[in-house]
């Protein structure tokens, strides 16, 4: 797990606003709250503005969100340096990889995965690869151990990958070309590999039929 800090002030921007579009979605996320709870719809706002700002949220689109909703900007801070989902870093235009370290996918190989990020994007996470295209960062658990080592770039997930699979995943990326989420091996979503292993009788499901 990281330490999670601000951006150092040089990179931080002046100012931020919502876009028109995103302003107007932003309002309906917010009455969607009951009166006095406005405050519940800061990660959705959070999000949105991280997408808006390249991948990342600086301070000044923290404390933009927490004036939206009447809030104190430490509890806004709080949220944002709290999940890993907010990068409060630059992060590369292409790419922000989220490779899972936590046990499952450890035991399943996600240690060749830290080698391709150290590799291909940079030694140390959260540095944003020399071309500016790719960043990458070691986070915990992801839900999605059933298809580990897995990693989460922006909103998808990419799934029983392998070192190659992965390299080859981040060069699609890069060219603007990135696969489809999923597992990367070919299986159907969490299904056996190679297929289906118990109940293949076609007799079982005929008599659930005819019932
Ligand atoms: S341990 Fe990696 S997704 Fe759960």
């Amino acid at each position: 797990m990281s330490v999670r800090r601000l951006a150092p002030a040089e990179l931080q921007p002046k100012e931020f606003a919502f876009t028109a579009a995103n302003m107007e979605w932003a309002k309906k996320q917010i009455a969607k709250y009951p009166e006095g709870r406005q405050a519940s719809a800061v990660i959705p706002l959070m999000w949105r503005a991280q997408e808006q700002h390249h991948g990342w949220l600086p301070e000044v689109a923290i404390r933009y969100i927490a004036g939206m909703l009447g809030m104190d900007h430490i509890r806004a801070l709080e949220v944002a340096t709290f999940y890993t989902q907010f990068q409060l870093q630059p992060v590369g235009s292409k790419a922000h990889v989220q490779v899972c370290g936590t046990t499952p996918c450890m035991l399943r190989g996600s240690a060749g995965l830290f080698d391709v990020c150290k590799k291909k994007i940079h030694p140390e996470p959260f540095h944003v690869s020399a071309d500016g295209k790719l960043s990458w960062e070691e986070v915990e658990c992801l839900g999605a151990c059933v298809n580990a080592p897995m990693a989460l770039i922006w909103s998808d997930t990419y799934e029983d990958l392998t070192p190659e699979s992965f390299e080859k995943l981040l060069d699609g990326f890069a060219a603007g070309t990135p696969p489809k989420p999923g597992p990367q091996n070919g299986r159907q979503f969490s299904e056996p590999e190679g297929g289906a292993t118990a109940l293949t009788d076609p007799a079982l499901y005929a008599k659930a039929k005819q019932k």
